[in-house]
C-alpha cells in the first residue's frame, strides 16, 4: 500500500512539471490521457485525505471556488503605474530627464511591448505561491489567487524559497477573446469590447469557473525585489525569473539608447497586427537596476520608466445607411452600413448600433463621415460623427415603431426595442437557425444557408417542420447543390437529433436568457422539460443562479400556447425532452431528491464543489432556506440561513456528517 501522503506529494510535483514543461515551454511530456488520469487520481486522494491536500495543488486550477468577496490585501511594496508619453519628442525629452539625472551621455533601456491586459502581483514564501493581488489603488489591492491559478502556465510552487514578488499582466489572447465573444453572442450575453476587458472580466469574477473556461495567459515582467538576490539588471531579473518557471515575453530587447529604442517602436508597430495577444504600446525601463533611486519618482509613477502608446486604430468612412436586424428573441439591432475601410489589416463594412440611445448619444446621421475604431482589435465600433463635415444632405435616423419584417408593434424594454410577434418571419428564421446549430440540436448539413434556403422554398416554417424535411426530399431534389446522398445524411441527422439530452433540446428552444450553462443546471435539477415547464416562480429563483428575470421567462415561456403545442408536437415526433446524463444515480443515497440549502464556509468543499457533488446525488441544491427545505448544510460562520433553518424546524448538518454521508454514497 502507497502512503497516500506521499503519492500526493509525488502527483503535486509531477503535475506542476506537466504544467510547466506544457503551459510555459509549449513542449509536453506526456499524453493528455495521463495527465487527466494523474489529476483525477490526485483530487480523489486529496478528497479522501484532506489533511495532506497541499495549499498551492494543482487540483486547485480547475476552478469553481466561488467567494462571496475578495480580500483585501495591502501590496508590500506600492504598486505603480507607468507615465504615458504619445509620440517621439515626448519620448526624447524623457531620455533627456534620464541622462541628466544620471550624468551621463547615453542610458542601456530594455524596451518590452505593453501587454493590454490586467496588472497582477504575486508573491511566493517559501518557494511557494503565496497570493495574486489586483493593483487597487496601489496600495491595497484584491486578493484573486483562485482566479489567477487558473492560469496554467503560472508555477505555483519555485525553485527558491527566499520572500520574492513578480508582478506582470493577465491577459486574454485575441484568439480566447474571439471564442468567448462567439459564445457570448449565441447565449445572448454581451460582447466584450476588447481583451483588456475580458481579462478584468474573468479576474474580477467571484465564480472561478469562469475564469478557468477563459483561456487566460499572463506574462510576468517585473521582478520586484531583484536585489534581494543579488541582482542588479532588470535584463537579468527576467532571466532569472524566466529560470524560476514565470512565462516572460521574448520579444524584449536592450537597446543602447534612445534611438535604439525608437527602431523597436517602429518594427513593433508593424508586427503589432500579428502578435496573438494585444498590446496598446511600448515600455521603455532603465536597465540598470542600481540607479532607480538616484532617477527617481513621482508619487504614482518611476522615473525610470515610461509607457509610449500607439495611437488607437482609427479610420474616418460615411455612413451609409442604417439598417435593422431582427434576432431570435425579437430584438432589433440597429446596424451601421459603412463605405467600407481598412483598419489593423481587415477590411471593415459594418458596425452595430447597439439601440436607438446608442445612435442618439452620437448625434448620428445617415451620410455622416464617422470615425470608426477596433475596439481591442476585433469589434469595430463607430466613435462619433464629424459634424464638420456635414453638407446639410444628412438624414436623422427614425426608429420605426413597427417591425421591419412582419410589419407588427415594437416594445420598447429598457434601450432595446423588440417585435412581439412570435410568428415573425426574421424570427422564425433565427430560431430555426439557432435550434439547428451546433450548440443546440447540433443537426450536421443545417447551417444557416440551408435553413434560409428551405424556409424561403417553404419546406421549413417552425421547428417542428424540421422532423417533417423528409417529406420533401423530392422536391429538394430539384435544387442546385442537392443530391440523394446529401439529402439523406441531412435526414439522418435530423433523425438523431431526436436521441440528445434535455440540455440540448431545451437550449435549442431558445427560452429568453436561457443560455447554455443554464439549461445544463436546470436539466441536471428538473430532469425533463414536462417537469420545467411545471415548475412555478418561487421554485425556480430559490435555484442559485436564476433570478426573478429568467425566472419570469420561463414560467411565461411554458404559459403560452403556441410554446406549448410545438412542445408536445415535439414529444410526438419522438423528440427526447428527458435528462439523459445521470441514470446512473444511486437513488438510495441520502441525498436523492432532497432539497439541500448550503451555507457558511466548509473546511473541505469549495460552495460550488459541494453544491456539484450534491447535484450528482441527485439533490437540488436551493439558494435559500423555506419550508420546503429538506436539510441545511452549515459550514463556519453560517449566518441568517442557519437560523431561519432554526426557526423552520428544518434538518441541520455539519460538514462532517455530510462528508461521512457522501462517502457512503461512494461505496
Ligand atoms: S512595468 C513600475 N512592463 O502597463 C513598473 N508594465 O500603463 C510597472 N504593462 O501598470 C510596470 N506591459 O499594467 C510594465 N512590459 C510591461 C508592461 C506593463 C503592460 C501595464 C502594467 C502597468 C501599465 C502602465
Amino acid at each position: 500500500m502507497i502512503d497516500p501522503k506521499s503519492r500526493i506529494d509525488e502527483l503535486v510535483e509531477l503535475l506542476n512539471r506537466y504544467n510547466y514543461e506544457y503551459y510555459t515551454l509549449n513542449q509536453s511530456s506526456v499524453d493528455d490521457a495521463t495527465f487527466d488520469n494523474l489529476m483525477e487520481e490526485l483530487i480523489l486522494l486529496e478528497k479522501k485525505y484532506p489533511e495532506f491536500k497541499h495549499k498551492v495543488s494543482p487540483t486547485n486550477r480547475v476552478g469553481g471556488q466561488v467567494v462571496d468577496a475578495f480580500k483585501k490585501v495591502t501590496h508590500k511594496r506600492q504598486m505603480l503605474s507607468l507615465a504615458d508619453v504619445f509620440n517621439y519628442d515626448e519620448l526624447y525629452d524623457f531620455d533627456r530627464k534620464v541622462r541628466e539625472a544620471l550624468g551621463t551621455s547615453s542610458v542601456e533601456y530594455m524596451a518590452e511591448l505593453k501587454i493590454d491586459g490586467l496588472a497582477m502581483s504575486m508573491d511566493y514564501v517559501d518557494g511557494k505561491l503565496n497570493y495574486c493581488a489586483t493593483r487597487g489603488d496601489g496600495t491595497v489591492g484584491e486578493d484573486v489567487t483562485t482566479n489567477v491559478v487558473t492560469i496554467k502556465s503560472i508555477p505555483l510552487v519555485i525553485n527558491d524559497s527566499k520572500p520574492l514578488e513578480v508582478r506582470g499582466e493577465v491577459y486574454m489572447p485575441k484568439a480566447s477573446l474571439k471564442e468567448c465573444n462567439e459564445r457570448n453572442e449565441q447565449e445572448g450575453r454581451p460582447l466584450f469590447a476588447n481583451c483588456r476587458n475580458a481579462a478584468a472580466g474573468s479576474i474580477r469574477n467571484l465564480d472561478s469557473s469562469i475564469a478557468a473556461s477563459r483561456k487566460l495567459n499572463a506574462y510576468w515582467y517585473y521582478f520586484v525585489n531583484a536585489s534581494d538576490f543579488g541582482i542588479y539588471k532588470h535584463s537579468d531579473a527576467l532571466n532569472y525569473i524566466e529560470k524560476l518557471g514565470f512565462r516572460t515575453n521574448k520579444e524584449r530587447r536592450i537597446c543602447n539608447g534612445i534611438e535604439e529604442v525608437i527602431k523597436y517602436i517602429d518594427e513593433y508597430h508593424v508586427k503589432r497586427p500579428q502578435l496573438d495577444y494585444d498590446i496598446d504600446g511600448i515600455v521603455i525601463k532603465v536597465n540598470d537596476l542600481k540607479t532607480y533611486d538616484q532617477i527617481g519618482y513621482t508619487a504614482k509613477t518611476p522615473k525610470w520608466a515610461i509607457a509610449y502608446k500607439f495611437p488607437p486604430e482609427e479610420a474616418k468612412t460615411k455612413l451609409l445607411d442604417i439598417t435593422l436586424t431582427v434576432g431570435r428573441t425579437g430584438k432589433i439591432t440597429p446596424n451601421a452600413i459603412l463605405s467600407p475601410v481598412r483598419v489593423q489589416g481587415s477590411l471593415i463594412q459594418r458596425a452595430t448600433l447597439h439601440n436607438e440611445d446608442f445612435i442618439a448619444e452620437k448625434g448620428l446621421k445617415i451620410g455622416d463621415t464617422v470615425v470608426i475604431r477596433k475596439a481591442g482589435d476585433i469589434i469595430p465600433e463607430v466613435v462619433l460623427a464629424i459634424k464638420e463635415a456635414r453638407n446639410g444632405q444628412e438624414i436623422d435616423f427614425v426608429m420605426p415603431n413597427i417591425c421591419p419584417v412582419c410589419g407588427e408593434p415594437l416594445t420598447k424594454i429598457d434601450a432595446m426595442h423588440f417585435c412581439t410577434n412570435d410568428n415573425c418571419l426574421a424570427r422564425s428564421v433565427e430560431k430555426l437557425i439557432h435550434y439547428a446549430s451546433r450548440d443546440a440540436m447540433d443537426i450536421e448539413g443545417m447551417g444557416e444557408k440551408v435553413v434560409e434556403q428551405f424556409f424561403n422554398q417553404g419546406f421549413l416554417t417552425d421547428i417542428n417542420s424540421i422532423y417533417e424535411l423528409k417529406k420533401y426530399r423530392e422536391e429538394i431534389i430539384e435544387i442546385d447543390g442537392w443530391s440523394y446522398k446529401s439529402i439523406d445524411n441531412l435526414i439522418e441527422a435530423i433523425e438523431k437529433s431526436k436521441s440528445n439530452s434535455m440540455e440540448k433540446v431545451l437550449f435549442a428552444l431558445g427560452i429568453k436568457e436561457v443560455g447554455q450553462k443554464m439549461s445544463k443546471t436546470l436539466s441536471r435539477i428538473y430532469k425533463s422539460i414536462d417537469a420545467l415547464s411545471n415548475a412555478t416562480f418561487e421554485e425556480l429563483t430559490s435555484i442559485p443562479d436564476v433570478g426573478p428575470v429568467l425566472a419570469n421567462s420561463i414560467v411565461e415561456y411554458f404559459k403560452n400556447e403556441n410554446n406549448i403545442n410545438t412542445f408536445e408536437k415535439l414529444k410526438i415526433q419522438g423528440v427526447n425532452t428527458k435528462y439523459l446524463k445521470e441514470d446512473s444515480i444511486d437513488s438510495e443515497n441520502f441525498f436523492y431528491n432532497k432539497k439541500v440549502v448550503l451555507t457558511g464556509t466548509l473546511v473541505n468543499y469549495g460552495r460550488k464543489e459541494a453544491g456539484e457533488i450534491l447535484e450528482s446525488l441527485g439533490a437540488k441544491v436551493q439558494g435559500s432556506v423555506s419550508k420546503v427545505t429538506d436539510v441545511v448544510i452549515a459550514g463556519s460562520e453560517a449566518g441568517s440561513k442557519l437560523d431561519k433553518a432554526q426557526k423552520l424546524g428544518v434538518r441541520l448538518m455539519n460538514e462532517d456528517e455530510f462528508i461521512s454521508l457522501i462517502k457512503k454514497g461512494e461505496n
